[in-house]
Parts: structure tokens; C-alpha cells; sequence
């Protein structure tokens, strides 16, 4: 898609995914994904990278949370972004702004699914290996590919999630990026493949009933 076509969508989807409704809702759901990807385990004075970070809500947790050293990079600019506690760098994952082993540890949460249909995921992994410091620890959180999610998305775009606030809203932001998370979910098994080869000393990869949460190691020297 062209970026002329892709940005009144882009506004919009933005417009759903900053409502109110949703955010409230999105802000317990994070610090319980952070602390199942293992996030807690890694010292609080880390230098921590997040891409694709949007508004900036996993950083405004991990502030909350004592670390101190936070960056988040998006290639928007988010509107409000007034955050003292972390800063903000604007760009894309194919190429990150960032010199070679600066941070002990990347987080991506929930934008794979918007980053992987138009960058090559090699491209991105690669990068962010670059950027992470011998020893460091990279993040993913995001859906993976079931029956249960499609059949869950079905119902959320059906008219039945009209029926509550929170799902109607929903419903709006899945309508919105349907064809990014979809196009994700049918390549979804080479993806898993591709985080299977990563060259990291340690990976962990944990599933619950809708998202996937891998940590990889880099090698210490
Ligand atoms: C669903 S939001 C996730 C926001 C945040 N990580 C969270 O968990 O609340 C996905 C974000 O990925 C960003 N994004 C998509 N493609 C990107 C790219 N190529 N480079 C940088 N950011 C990208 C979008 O701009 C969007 O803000």
C-alpha cells in the first residue's frame, strides 16, 4: 500500500487505539504480558530500548516499575508525548538510529504484527541484535497464529461485539488493522521459524491463550 493510501487509515486506526475505553483496558493487560515475558528479571537500572513503542504505555509501566533508563522509538511521533521519564526517537526497525551493542535489552510488544507484512523480518531481527550489548535480552510480544485467536477475532468483527462498550471499541481497532494482522497470522509458522534460528545463546518462548512471548540472549563475549 502506498503511504498516501496508508495514512487517513493510519489516523484512524489511531483515533481507536487512543481511545479511552481501550487504553484503560490495555494498561493492566501490559504489566501482566511484561512480567509472563520475564521482563522483571533484567536490573531496573538496564538500558531498555521499545520499538514500535506508539504512546508509549509499556515504557510509562516499566517507569512505574523503578527503570530508569528508557528509549522508545516509533516511526510516528506520538501527539502527546510529554513523558519526562523516557524519551523519544522516531524511526523505522529496518534501520535503527542507534550505534552497535547500546542497550542490555529491546522490547517489541505488539507491533510485529503491524511492522511484519511491510519490513523484512530478517532485516528487523538483525538490527536489533546489532543494537543490543553482549548479554543483552530481546523481547517479542505478540499474537500467534490458532484457531481459537480467528475464532475470537471473527465474533470481535461480528455485530455481537457490539453488545458491550469495551468490545465494540474493539472491534473498531480490529476492523481498522485486519488486513496487517491477518496477513501476520497466515505467515505466522515462518516467523516462529525464523525466531527458532536466531542466534542467541538462550531463548524462551512461552505462549498463552492469545499471545506469544520469546526472549532471546545475546551471546556474552
Ligand atoms: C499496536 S502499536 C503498539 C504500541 C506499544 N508497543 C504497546 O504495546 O502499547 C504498534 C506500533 O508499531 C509501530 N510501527 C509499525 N511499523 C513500524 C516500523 N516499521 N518502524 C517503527 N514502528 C513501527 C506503529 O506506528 C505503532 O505505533
Amino acid at each position: 500500500m502506498s503511504a498516501s493510501n496508508s495514512e487517513p487509515r493510519r489516523k484512524d486506526w489511531n483515533a481507536i487505539y487512543e481511545s479511552e475505553v481501550l487504553t484503560r483496558r490495555r494498561r493492566s493487560g501490559h504489566l501482566a504480558k511484561l512480567r509472563k515475558a520475564g521482563f522483571f528479571d533484567i536490573p531496573r537500572h538496564s538500558r531498555i530500548l521499545d520499538l514500535g513503542c506508539g504512546t508509549g504505555e509499556m515504557l510509562d509501566i516499566l517507569a512505574e516499575e523503578g527503570f530508569d533508563d528508557l528509549t522508545g522509538m516509533d516511526r510516528y511521533q506520538p501527539s502527546g508525548h510529554s513523558s519526562k521519564r523516557w524519551c523519544h526517537v522516531q524511526g523505522s526497525v529496518e534501520r535503527l538510529p542507534f550505534g552497535a551493542e547500546k542497550f542490555d535489552a529491546i522490547l517489541c510488544a505488539h507491533a510485529l504484527h503491524h511492522i511484519s507484512w511491510e519490513v523484512k523480518i530478517d532485516t528487523f531481527f538483525a538490527e536489533a541484535a546489532r543494537c543490543l550489548k553482549p548479554g543483552g535480552t530481546f523481547f517479542l510480544i505478540d499474537h500467534y497464529d490458532s484457531l481459537h485467536l480467528r475464532a475470537a477475532l471473527w465474533v470481535l468483527r461480528s455485530p455481537l461485539a457490539q453488545l458491550h462498550s469495551w468490545s465494540a471499541a474493539f472491534r473498531e481497532q480490529i476492523r481498522a488493522e485486519h488486513r496487517e494482522l491477518y496477513r501476520y497470522l497466515d505467515r505466522w509458522g515462518g516467523l516462529a521459524k525464523k525466531l527458532r534460528d536466531m542466534n542467541f545463546e538462550e531463548k524462551k518462548m512461552r505462549k498463552d491463550l492469545f499471545f506469544f512471548y520469546f526472549s532471546g540472549k545475546k551471546a556474552s563475549r
